[in-house]
């Protein structure tokens, strides 16, 4: 199986070998575009499309040359066909469409969060334990924060989303208040290491909800910072790229101690806000859909403190906890791959004149 997944910044191309006991991953290639936004502060689709159109063709020849292989050897091609951006996700679902239709393959399309959602059965499945098991699955990225139940491959259902910010954004929302770089889940968690999660008491919202709501803690933020008199300045740096600055006073150094306490204790504040609340919801949801499995996925499940946090939660209750590898976590065309043989081998294909949905629902 050879996959492709270019729903938003991340170009990626995997090449997936699996039979009936198993699979085994014979290339992974990702290039990240993060560097050609940067200077724009967000992601510019026209950018994105253009760069994916350049890398994609290299990433198959890397790939193919990892795997030992040629792209006329490879039994089925697949694509992420959504959710994403509509000019990002035409070059992967285009280029994996005129493969199968040369070669006289299959072509999949795939929901880039059903690839985010089975990710963490990656390595069980290899083992030749290859059923997806009942589990209520929370899937935490940049774009996306959603509870779902789990009944089986393909069978889904919606259980609660966020109302407003997905996690992995208020992460990189408020790293961007603290001066951080991006993405800021990693360097909140870095720069919570050390720090006092119980300093600043940070809103848990809608608790007693599935749904998710993290607008409310960013501003909470954002108040607290004022009060503090930590005033978050955007900055012109001279390559042209605007940062903001973290500074308790203009005249006070950047970069005294205190300053790197006051950091750590907010970042550790922070993130135990947001863990709390996915903790909380997503041992909630197991237990009333009586599951005795979770499992999570996306860019901010490859925190560790929400890894640990999540097993310790689950284990006194009799529930069974996994996510996937932390390199499966954030966007790559292996879980692409691993959704396309699991669906292939079940019996599903996509026709090569379906069209890519920016707007793809995972499940109703
Ligand atoms: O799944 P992903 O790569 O892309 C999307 O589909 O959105 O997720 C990217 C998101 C970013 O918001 C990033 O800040 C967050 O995942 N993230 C983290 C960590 N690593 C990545 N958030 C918290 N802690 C981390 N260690
Ligand atoms: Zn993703």
């Amino acid at each position: 199986m050879l996959a492709l997944e270019t729903s938003c910044d991340e170009t990626a191309a995997a090449i997936l070998r699996g039979d009936r006991s198993g699979h085994e991953l014979l290339a992974s290639e990702v290039a990240s575009q993060v560097a050609a936004h940067e200077k724009y502060g967000g992601i510019v689709p026209e950018i994105a499309s253009r760069n994916h159109l350049v890398y994609a063709p290299r990433l198959l020849d890397r790939a193919a040359s990892a795997a030992k292989t040629r792209l006329s050897e490879i039994d089925a091609f697949a694509a992420t066909s959504g959710p994403g951006l509509a000019s990002s996700l035409m070059i992967g679902a285009s280029i994996a469409k005129g493969l199968a239709i040369g070669f006289g393959k299959p072509y999949l399309g795939i929901n880039h969060l059903e690839g985010h959602l089975l990710s963490p059965f990656f390595g069980v499945e290899k083992n030749g334990d290859n059923d997806i098991k009942p589990n209520v699955s929370l899937i935490v990225s940049g774009g996306h924060t959603m509870l779902v139940v789990v009944r089986g491959l393909t069978d889904y259902q919606l259980i609660g989303h966020t109302v407003d910010d997905a996690a992995g954004e208020a992460f990189d929302k408020v790293a961007k208040m603290l001066g951080l770089g991006y993405p800021g889940g990693p360097e909140i968690e870095k720069h919570a290491e050390g720090g006092d999660p119980k300093r600043f008491d940070f809103p848990r919202s809608m608790l007693g909800s599935e749904n998710f709501s993290f607008s409310g803690l960013k501003t909470a933020v954002r108040y607290l910072l004022a009060k503090l008199h930590v005033i978050p300045s955007e900055v012109e740096e001279s390559r042209g790229v605007i940062t903001v600055e973290f500074q308790r006073d203009p005249s006070t150094p950047l970069r005294s101690a205190r300053d790197d306490k006051l950091l750590a204790d907010l970042c550790a504040s922070f993130q135990q806000a947001i863990i709390d609340v996915l903790v909380t919801k997503t041992i909630a949801a197991a237990q009333k859909y009586r599951v005795n499995l979770v499992t999570i996925s996306g860019g901010v499940s490859c925190n560790q403190k929400l890894r640990g946090q999540m097993r310790d939660a689950s284990s006194p209750k009799g529930i069974e906890f996994k996510s996937a590898e932390p390199w499966l976590c954030t966007d790559n065309a292996a879980m692409i791959a691993f959704a396309a043989l699991l669906r292939l081998r079940a019996g599903f294909e996509s026709h090569v004149t379906e069209e890519i949905d920016p707007n793809l629902a995972l499940a109703l």
